[in-house]
Parts: structure tokens; C-alpha cells; sequence
């Protein structure tokens, strides 16, 4: 009886815990796994949904500037603050203090150099959005002060991307391929310990009201 309850109570846990609760995926590389919904890396994968409703809330943004559209310093801290509390908090956080550690643990030297580039990414991520907070003050003097904005925001887009390609590519496949499905259920378990106090907190649908607000409030601006 324990093999059939068990599964079901992890599933429906994940739904509660992940940060960006949409339809999940079903990887080619999961065929290691018994179930398919108890891979960690589909968590870390779908909360990429959410990162780029944000990467395009902000080049909205930045196209608002740029188009002398409407634009305050408020709606960009609002967007800086939902990457630093949710994006940034919910993804980067699980991969330093969680999945990265655990490989090393588990995987020993292996990808050792690849793993540290990734964690660099995240500090060099960390530092653009600082910029771009610290550009942000002198939203309103002028036009070189908007353009240092719009290079700033635009060159965090593009890292983002290019970072999240990186781990759609080579990170994730490379998990499903090593970790057995007992490793990854171990990691399911270490995020849900990381994100008990802000799920309980409700931190996770405050941002979510404010993404979707922000969605429609800058909506007139893409590309
Ligand atoms: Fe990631
Ligand atoms: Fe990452």
C-alpha cells in the first residue's frame, strides 16, 4: 500500500510548493525516473515560466523609456523587487544552496568547472539588477540617465536568457542522466524546506498579483 500513497503525496506537494505552479513538461531524459512528476529538475524548469513573464515585463519597461511612453521609477522597483523576492529568491537560492551543493556532495569533482560558471552567473545576475536599481534613481534626469537604464536592463534579458539556455541545454539533462530518482526526490525535499516560510507566508501569490499587474500595465510596450 506505502508504494501507492507515497507518489501521490510527494505530487501533490510539488504543486504546492513549486514557484510557478503551470502545466508541467515531460522530458525525453526522464526516462531513468519511474514517475515523471517527481523530477527536481522539472521544478527548477518550470519556474523559467515565470522568469521570463518577467524578462518581458521589464523590456517593456525598457522599451516605455525609451519610447518616452509612461514609465515611473515606482514600476521599475516594483519590477526590481519581484526579481529580487521571487525570480532571483525562488530559482538562483534553490540552485546555490540546494541543487549545487548536492551535486558536489553526490557527483564529486564532476562538472565542477561548469557548475562554478553557473554559480558566477548568478553573482554577476545579482550585481546587474543592483545596476540597474542604482540607475534607477536618476530615472528622471534626462536622457543619458534613461539610456544607462535601457543598456542595463537589456544586458540583464540577455544574460538571463542566455544563463536559463545554458541550464535547459546542458544542466538539466545532465541531472536527469546522473542523479538516480531517490537523489532527486532528496532534492524535492530540500526545496520544500527553502520555500515552507514564504509559501506559508503567502509570499508566492503576493508576486503573482503583481506580475499580472504589471503584465497589463505594460502591455503597451512591447517591441
Ligand atoms: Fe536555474
Ligand atoms: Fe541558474
Amino acid at each position: 500500500m506505502k508504494k501507492i500513497f507515497i507518489p501521490i503525496i510527494i505530487t501533490s506537494s510539488l504543486y504546492t510548493f513549486a514557484c510557478a505552479p503551470t502545466t508541467h513538461r515531460i522530458y525525453l531524459e526522464h526516462t531513468h525516473t519511474e514517475n515523471h512528476d517527481l523530477s527536481a529538475t522539472e521544478i527548477l524548469h518550470r519556474e523559467f515560466d515565470t522568469t521570463r513573464r518577467v524578462l518581458q515585463i521589464l523590456e517593456n519597461a525598457a522599451n516605455c523609456l525609451e519610447d518616452d511612453k509612461p514609465v515611473s521609477k515606482e514600476t521599475f522597483n516594483e519590477i526590481i523587487d519581484v526579481i529580487n523576492g521571487y525570480t532571483h529568491k525562488c530559482h538562483l537560492e534553490k540552485e546555490d544552496k540546494a541543487l549545487f551543493p548536492f551535486l558536489k556532495d553526490v557527483r564529486g569533482g564532476e562538472k565542477k568547472d561548469f557548475l562554478g560558471q553557473l554559480l558566477m552567473e548568478h553573482v554577476s545576475a545579482r550585481d546587474e539588477i543592483r545596476n540597474l536599481s542604482g540607475a534607477i534613481n536618476y530615472i528622471y534626469q534626462g536622457k543619458k540617465a534613461k539610456k544607462k537604464i535601457i543598456k542595463i536592463a537589456r544586458a540583464y534579458i540577455k544574460f538571463t536568457d542566455k544563463h536559463i539556455h545554458t541550464e535547459e541545454k546542458v544542466l538539466f539533462p545532465w541531472i536527469n542522466k546522473v542523479l538516480t530518482s531517490d537523489e532527486q526526490l532528496i532534492l524535492i525535499r530540500k526545496f520544500e524546506a527553502m520555500e515552507k516560510e514564504d509559501i506559508d507566508a503567502g509570499v508566492h501569490e503576493k508576486y503573482t498579483v503583481v506580475i499580472e499587474r504589471l503584465e497589463d500595465q505594460l502591455g503597451l510596450c512591447p517591441e
